[in-house]
């Protein structure tokens, strides 16, 4: 297993003022970050990273939900990084999140569900290079 991850701080939580109690869990969680940005995504790049939902009922609530305001986007960095961050925020719906995961403290619905973690080791390196640069890593520098 890798020992990377990305992950997402999603507009509703960076809105709602949840980015420092995020990054808390984060580090009480035993990630190290290796690189963190502020942006505000635009419909073609939200659309190429969820480009596997595009068939989805619920494709463009979720492209209009991404691109609504600035989300932060993350690589963390932890043995068996992909499952310990998925267990580290939860189920996707956060009424079927466990406790004390951070979808189920900080998630208002299915949709608006906080944070965003890599399903598997191949698509955490592809999103990885979708925001960032080699150099942007901090193993690299
Ligand atoms: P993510 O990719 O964001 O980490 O979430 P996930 O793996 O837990 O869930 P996934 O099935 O990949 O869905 C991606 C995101 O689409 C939104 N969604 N809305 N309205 C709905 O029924 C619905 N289902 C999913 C969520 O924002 C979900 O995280
Ligand atoms: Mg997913």
């Amino acid at each position: 297993m890798g020992n990377q991850t990305f992950a997402i701080i999603k507009p509703d939580a960076v809105s709602k003022g949840y980015t420092g109690k995020i990054y808390d869990r984060i580090i009480q969680a035993g990630f190290n970050i290796l690189s963190a940005k502020l942006l505000k995504l635009n419909n073609d790049q939200a659309k190429g990273f969820y480009s596997v939902h595009r068939e989805r009922p619920f494709f463009n609530d979720l492209i209009n939900f991404m691109t609504s305001g600035p989300c932060m986007v993350l690589v963390l960095n932890k043995p068996n990084a992909v499952r310990a961050w998925r267990e580290t925020i939860g189920a996707t719906n956060p009424d079927e999140a466990e406790e004390n995961t951070i979808r189920k403290d900080f998630a208002s619905n299915v949709q608006e569900n906080a944070v965003h973690g890599s399903d598997s080791d191949e698509n955490a390196e592809k999103e990885i290079a979708f925001f960032f640069t080699d150099s942007e890593l901090l193993t690299n520098q």
